[in-house]
């Protein structure tokens, strides 16, 4: 990943930029399932995501989180917006790699946003496949990338070792792992790309308190050793607290505040913040 070595560790410039972004769901109706009318799950949502920095994206249920990150990995589509990745932009799934350089101009490169970004989902019980051994689910997005069997299950051992997982994992089955383990199994799979961005969408929630811990510590320390910038949701106030750099609050699909995190849980502005936290007396110092 020679270009991504060149191109994206320039610290000056965000690992994300999001301007505008605007995801609708067509809602279909009448004897011939027409599309009669869209929702705006997301509505001209801006933000900026710093290298090495956690933003954590809050709000209650159904205010548009999770589309929100599934359109930056292209699993649901923009309907608008402007998107950039370390400066690049990004257009159908690609980084443009030097579109605004006049330099480059006509040598223009282009690099998969999952090469530079990766999700991890709230549920480690059925984002593994049930089939594959732990060496297949770690080896197989990189093996299609054009690395070499060996050279991906060296990483495989490198990277289970990270998440605290014997190698002696690679032969076995999701089902034979705890929620926990199989939480840090899909954090490995993540990494194996070798990402800048982790989106992180509710990932300790189907875990028991003492393992969320444990996931989140993990998740804080990638971002120390690696420099992985992290966006985050989640409804634990608390742990949004311990763990954000940056944070941003939804509504209705919505941003209705984005700031330091310091200022937004602390001296929250807008109205519904103040009552999203209001409903957490805990996480007042
Ligand atoms: N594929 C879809 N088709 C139509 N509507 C959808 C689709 N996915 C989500 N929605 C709607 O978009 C809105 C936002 O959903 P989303 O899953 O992003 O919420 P969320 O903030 O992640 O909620 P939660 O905290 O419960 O996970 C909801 O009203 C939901 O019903
Ligand atoms: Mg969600």
């Amino acid at each position: 990943m020679g270009t991504q070595a060149k191109s994206f560790e320039n610290g000056a410039v965000p690992a994300m930029e999001v301007a505008g972004l605007t995801v609708k769901f067509p809602m279909r109706g009448g004897v011939f399932g027409k599309v009669q009318s869209y929702f705006t799950a997301v509505d001209n949502v801006s933000f900026t995501l710093e290298q090495g920095k956690i933003l954590s994206v809050v709000g209650e249920s159904g205010c548009g989180k999770s589309t929100l990150v599934k359109s930056l990995v292209g699993l649901v589509p923009m309907a608008a917006g402007e998107y950039r990745l370390f400066g690049e932009k990004v257009r159908n799934g690609k980084v443009l790699l030097g579109e605004d350089s006049a330099a480059s101009k006509g040598a223009q490169k282009a690099c998969r946003v999952s090469d530079l970004v990766q999700m991890i989902f709230q549920d480690p019980f059925s984002s593994l496949n049930p089939r594959q051994t732990v060496e297949e689910i770690l080896t197989v997005p990189l093996v299609a990338r054009g690395v070499t069997a060996a050279a991906a299950s060296a990483r495989a051992r490198e990277l289970l070792e990270r998440v605290s997982i014997p190698v002696a994992a690679l032969q076995k089955f999701p089902h034979e792992f705890s929620g926990g383990q199989r939480q840090r199994l899909c954090i490995a799979r993540s990494l194996m790309v070798n990402p800048k961005i982790l989106l992180c969408d509710e990932v300790t929630s189907a875990l028991d308190v003492s393992v969320q811990a444990q996931i989140l510590h993990l998740l804080d320390d990638l971002r120390n050793e690696l420099g992985i910038s992290i966006l985050f949701i989640s409804h634990d106030m608390q742990v949004v607290r311990a763990l954000s750099d940056d944070v941003l609050v939804m509504y209705f699909g919505h941003v209705v505040e984005h700031g330091a995190a310091d200022q937004v849980l602390v001296n929250p502005q807008h109205e519904y913040t103040q009552k999203l936290l209001a409903s957490v007396p805990t996480i007042r110092r």
